[in-house]
């Protein structure tokens, strides 16, 4: 099969100006109008069925071999970042304070150059590919949740589905992956202790907020000490403690604010509910009121074993069996969690980092880049888990 790596070397010159064009003109989540104008043109141009304005800005474009097979899914996200473009590059943001600092501008073009290959050998797999351009990564709700609701998994039914991420973490030449939980469940809560102000000499004639909420921070790191199994991973950070006027004003109101990270649906809920509980023993016992708000982000990324195992034998191909590495669980969310819910699938860190060039800096910093190199390899195993998906036995 050296054939692909060489066809991805002939269309890798284009794969890079599309990113540099992407990078150029980087676009916020749901306003992807000329990203996604791009996209279907591409894909178009290369004979694909495609369907436009999918959750706003979303672009499917489905590709049928014309033999019966599964129905292999591709997802790249395309949105950008708000954040200000510091590189010296002349592909640099045109766009002021927008930027691609994650690097979905790589993943849209590899999902182009995968398709571009993947029009060319349809003699060469069975079944259908559905290349899924999803909007809106960056924030919650996300894209992939709305995609799901129009129907993007079902007509043609999607069996499998794999994704990529550019990882800077990890060295260029290498792909990560990692079978059941690789990123967490990102959630928000927001407490509010609603106690009674006075006279910093008379607390007897005040609800301290101040020492409630006290107790409630100290009262939450007991979660994951003591109600949360040892070996299940979780963190409960409290990130922000807002209150007082002055030094001797006993304080009314007190603000708590943290994250919850989690891998688990059941931990999730468990932690959901001490908290409440914790907050409401607490306030009740110091004759405070409280208010508790509790914001779901995305779900766990959880992959799915034998898909991954096949994954790692296609990644082999790519890069070396040397260079396809375990993955290491991020704490980080991921909207492809959603697909994962409802279909066998996997997600790969493709190495990006190049620190002879440079290239080290982590996502979403202002001098965010990539190795391109990348691209290729990006490319290549997007293809191959079509071309070999017979071995996936679906
Ligand atoms: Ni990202």
């Amino acid at each position: 099969m050296e054939d692909v790596k060489a066809a991805v070397k002939d269309i890798f010159p284009r794969v890079k100006e599309l990113r540099r064009d992407f990078h150029a003109h980087p676009e916020l989540g749901f306003q992807e109008v000329r990203t996604s104008k791009i996209i279907a043109e591409v894909l178009e141009g290369l004979g694909i069925q495609v369907k436009k304005g999918l959750a706003k800005t979303g672009v499917v474009g489905l590709l049928d071999s014309g033999k019966p097979g599964p129905t292999v899914a591709l997802r790249a996200d395309i949105d950008a970042l708000p954040v200000k473009d510091a590189k010296k590059v002349d592909y640099a943001s045109k766009v002021e304070g927008v930027c691609h600092a994650c690097g979905h501008d790589g993943h849209t073009a590899i999902l182009l150059g995968a398709a571009m290959l993947l029009s060319s050998m349809k003699d060469k797999f069975s079944g259908k590919v559905k290349f899924i351009f999803q909007p809106c990564e960056e924030q919650i709700p996300g894209g992939a949740k709305p995609l799901i609701e129009e129907g993007v998994l079902e007509d043609p039914k999607v069996d499998n589905i794999f994704g990529l991420h550019l990882w800077t973490n990890y060295p260029i030449g290498t792909v990560g992956l990692k079978s059941g939980p690789l990123m967490a469940a990102a959630d928000a809560f927001e407490i509010e202790i609603i106690g009674k102000g006075g006279h910093g000499s008379a607390p007897h004639e005040a609800v301290d907020a101040v020492v409630v909420a006290s107790q409630v921070v100290m009262a939450l790191q007991t979660i994951v000490s003591r109600s949360v199994a040892p070996l299940e991973p979780a963190v409960v950070s409290v990130g922000m403690l807002k209150a007082g006027y002055n030094f001797n004003v006993i304080a009314d109101r007190a603000t708590v604010c943290g994250t919850v990270r989690t891998y688990s649906e059941v931990v999730r809920s468990l932690i959901e509910g001490r908290i409440e509980e914790i907050v409401k023993g607490i306030s009740a016992a110091y004759g405070a009121d409280y208010r508790f708000e509790y914001s779901r982000g995305y779900p766990a990324v959880i992959t799915d074993e034998r898909v991954t195992e096949y994954a790692r034998q296609v990644a082999a191909e790519v890069v070396g069996a040397q260079n396809v590495i375990e993955a290491v669980p991020v704490m980080g969310g991921e909207d492809f969690a959603y697909y994962l819910q409802r279909v066998p699938g996997t997600f790969a860190f493709v190495g990006a980092r190049n620190e002879e060039k440079g290239i080290d800096k982590p996502h979403h910093h202002p001098e965010f880049d990539i190795d391109e190199n990348a691209l290729a390899v990006g490319v290549e195993l997007m293809v191959r888990y079509v071309l070999e998906n017979e071995r996936l036995k679906i």
